[in-house]
Order: C-alpha cells, then structure tokens, then sequence
C-alpha cells in the first residue's frame, strides 16, 4: 500500500506556528511517527505553500501511483476552487483532514471547498487526524 501525504500552506511551521492550536510537534516528527505507525505502508509526504505546486502534485499522483491521497491543504481548503476541481479530476480518493477542528474556529473556516469532492474529512484531532486518514485509506 502506498500513500502521499501532501500539507498546504504553513503546515511547514507546525510546531512553531501557535502551537496553542496546531499543537508542538514538527511535521518531520509527525511523519516519522506515522511511517513508524504504519511500517507496511510507504508514506511519502509533499509540502508546498504555493497551490498551482500542491494541483500538479494532484495531477502527478492522482491516477494510479497511490491507493490515497491525504491531504491538507491549509488555508486553500477555504479559498481553492482550483484545488477542488484537481480532486475532482484524478482518480485516486483524497481524504481531506485538518490538525484543528474548523467547524469551532472563525466562521470563514467552517466552510470548505474540498470537502464535497473528498471521500471524507477528519478534524480536530491534532496528529492523529493524519493517522485516522491513513486508517480510512487502509479500510477503503
Ligand atoms: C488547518 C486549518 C485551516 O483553517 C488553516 O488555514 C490551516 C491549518 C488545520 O490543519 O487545522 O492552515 O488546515
């Protein structure tokens, strides 16, 4: 089983970047601990703050290369039309997943683009968000 992992905009921080919500943990540990939590699955990661570079990532993985496709994409998940119609578009299933949970937070992130073209959505809970969506994707 193969599956990418791909962090939109200032997940690059996490650990650093109000830690009070995104919790303290680097997103290098946090892939450590989820390869060392899934060591028959190869877990490759992809981060970018730009959002024509997480759709080509889209594009690239989307049609046969991984079983899944976890994904979040930050802030884009509130603004990207562009992103939801590369979801849209390829074949793999992309589970979307957030480390806070946005339907507690500012009313402008309780709505997301993405969510009706994913096959799921997984917030709140901080890392184990990416760990759930892994298990989602191994449960397909
Ligand atoms: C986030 C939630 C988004 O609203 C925010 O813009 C992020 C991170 C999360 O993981 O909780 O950058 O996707």
């Amino acid at each position: 089983m193969k599956i990418l992992v791909i962090n939109g905009p200032n997940l690059n921080l996490t650990g650093r970047r109000q830690p009070e919500i995104y919790g303290s943990r680097t997103m290098d540990d946090i892939i450590a601990s989820l390869r060392d939590a899934f060591t028959g699955v190869t877990i490759d990661y992809f981060q970018s703050n730009c959002e024509g570079a997480i759709i080509d990532r889209l594009h690239e993985a989307g049609f046969g290369e991984y079983d899944g496709i976890v994904l979040n994409a930050g802030a884009y998940t509130h603004t990207s039309l562009a992103i939801a119609d590369a979801i849209a578009a390829i074949e793999t299933p992309v589970v979307e997943i957030h480390l806070s949970n946005i339907a507690a937070r500012e009313e402008i992130r309780h709505r997301s683009l993405i969510a009706p073209v994913c096959c799921g959505t997984i917030a709140g809970f901080g890392e184990l968000s990416y760990r759930l969506a892994v298990e989602a994707i191994m449960n397909f």
